[in-house]
């Protein structure tokens, strides 16, 4: 018997391995967002974003979305390559002046700091659909409860 996996499979496996999405636990999530400064930036509370980020990616960090004018959405806040990031989909602002793909990393401090960004236009966490769906106007304080902050 065959101790050791044919190569191909070896690399197939640790290739799955290094590409594995991080899912954050929310209150993991909730703690990583205020040690950057999230709570009360710009006046939302840690619990907005957690609800965003929840509505958003289900907290996974490597959540790409294609969008019906073939732009993309990247990572736990699904950031727009329209607008705040350079992908080949599109020619794009780039106004968080950052590959798209940078927003996909398990740290998640290119997308702290590009969602700072983008909070600080006039309408705030309006600009994001699922925000106002399913998090304005609501009472979010299941968001971060139990969490040890
Ligand atoms: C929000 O919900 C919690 C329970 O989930 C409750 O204790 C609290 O009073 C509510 N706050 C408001 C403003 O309704």
């Amino acid at each position: 018997m065959k101790a050791l996996l044919p190569r191909p499979l070896f690399l197939l496996a640790s290739f799955v391995v290094a590409v594995q999405a991080k899912v954050y636990e929310r209150c993991e999530l909730a703690k990583r967002l205020k040690d950057h400064g999230m709570d009360s930036y710009q006046g939302y509370s840690l619990a907005n974003w957690v609800c965003l980020a929840f509505f958003e990616s289900s907290f996974d960090t490597e959540a790409v979305a294609r969008n019906k004018d073939g732009t993309h959405n990247f990572g736990i806040f699904q950031i727009n390559s329209g607008w705040w990031c350079t992908y080949s989909d599109t020619a794009s602002d780039n106004l968080c002046e950052i590959d798209c793909q940078e927003l996909l990393h398990p740290g998640i401090e290119h997308d702290i700091l590009c969602a700072k960004r983008i909070v600080e236009d006039p309408q705030g966490m309006a600009v994001w659909d699922e925000w106002k769906t399913h998090c304005e106007n609501q009472n979010l304080t299941e968001w971060v409860k139990g969490c040890h902050l």
